[in-house]
């Protein structure tokens, strides 16, 4: 069976009758710790995951960009750099995955850095809406890409930077940092603590001894963007009670004081934010440290967290998290990951334990729902970089 970049390649040739210049990839990602704590300037603790979207490019010297993926086959996109949003076609939806890469050259254009086209052909094996983030994992193959057939000579960092712009202001998502860092920064085996109010990292090595697992639940949120800026506003609206642009500087103690002041919605989303930032840092410290048992712990205390206080959890999520619990008992830990409202949860269990953990998914979970859950068993991977066959 050929490689992803023997596929890409090949893609290439079919579709632009040459050899490209080079091969790129960027990994999807999976968050270990720290949920709805990135946009009000917390803590993270991603890792990214064997899954990627790899890109052979070749540049062009004429100012035009043109693209193909193996996923949608019958499309061919081209736009001219600089000129992002005179397009007129079918991938003027501001949701097409063209516009993942548009942003990114858009953003390009208006910081000054000017670079002179591509073609793309991209190919990928990251689950599309299961909560791996494939579109940052495109934005940064795309990134990278250009990155170095351009020799801009930006930092990974930079490149995670720019990404997130063009979403923001191309395609209006206000989504946070994480994603594009870890797709470009991460190290093999490792997870990384971020801090989104400096953007300061640090690789985490994840135990020898515990797998990846994450399992999708079949639930898809609905109107996620919707729920995802209701709840920004509401841990916004407490920073400003307490005078302040995020909640990373409150701390526990000066919520409860201010409790009978606050709606009590608004004070279990600040409540969750501000004891999910401290355990975040803890989980961590307690990966590095090789201790599963308080791991475990953590990621219950994060799951409750995010069912209680800021209510983003739906029963079937808590079914797999009952279901995983019951296996793997203080050898492993289990929680939500993502955005939440349907989703995939998170496991690291120590390796013994993993054929149950699958089999115990496998029988329990379409028993009580009906729905047939995906099970993936991940490793910790690197960001983004060129690649051989
Ligand atoms: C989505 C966003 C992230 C983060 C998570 C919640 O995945 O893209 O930036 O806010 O939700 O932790």
């Amino acid at each position: 069976m050929s490689s992803p970049a023997q596929r890409a390649k090949k893609l290439f040739i079919r579709t632009f009758g040459t050899n490209a210049d080079d091969c790129y990839q960027a990994p999807g990602r999976i968050n270990l710790m720290g949920e709805h704590t990135d946009y009000n300037e917390g803590f993270v603790l991603p890792a990214a995951i064997n899954f990627h979207v790899v890109i052979a490019a070749k540049k062009r010297d004429d100012g035009l960009f043109r693209a193909v993926t193996d996923i949608f086959p019958d499309e061919f996109i081209e736009w001219q750099f600089g000129l992002e949003n005179e397009v007129n076609d079918d991938s003027d939806t501001l949701s097409h995955w063209s516009q993942y890469l548009k942003g990114f050259t858009a953003t390009l254009a208006q910081s000054g850095l000017s670079i002179s086209g591509m073609d793309v052909a991209i190919v990928s094996d990251v689950p599309v809406e299961q909560g791996f983030s494939s579109s940052s994992a495109l934005e940064i193959a795309f990134g990278t890409a250009i990155n170095d057939l351009h020799q801009l000579h930006l930092s990974p960092l930079a490149v995670a930077q720019l990404a997130q712009r063009g979403e923001f202001h191309h395609m209006k998502l206000t989504c946070g940092i994480k994603d594009h860092m870890i797709s470009a920064l991460a190290e093999e085996e490792q997870a990384v603590l971020i801090d989104c109010l400096d953007l300061d990292y640090d690789s985490i090595s994840l135990p020898k001894e515990l797998s990846l697992i994450i399992v999708h639940s079949g639930k898809y949120a609905e109107d996620i963007q919707h729920k995802y800026q209701t709840r920004k506003s509401e841990c916004l609206e407490v920073a400003e009670h307490f005078g302040l642009d995020s909640l990373r500087h409150v701390e526990l103690f000066q919520l409860e004081r201010e409790k009978s002041n606050l709606d009590e919605s608004l004070y279990k989303r600040a409540r969750h934010v501000i004891s999910e930032n401290r355990r975040t840092q803890q989980a961590a410290r307690a990966l590095e440290m090789n201790n599963t048992r308080r791991l475990s712990q953590l990621m219950a205390d994060s799951h409750r967290s995010l069912k209680d206080d800021f209510e983003i959890s739906l029963p079937e999520i808590d079914l797999l998290v009952d279901i995983i619990n019951n296996e793997i008992g203080d050898r492993g830990g289990v929680r939500l990951t993502g955005s939440g409202f349907g989703g995939s949860v998170v496991a690291l269990v120590e390796h013994e334990l993993t054929d149950d953990v699958v089999l115990a998914v496998e029988q329990e979970y379409y028993k009580k729902t009906g729905i047939e859950a995906q099970v993936y068993l991940c490793s910790a991977t690197r960001g983004a970089c060129r690649i051989d066959d």
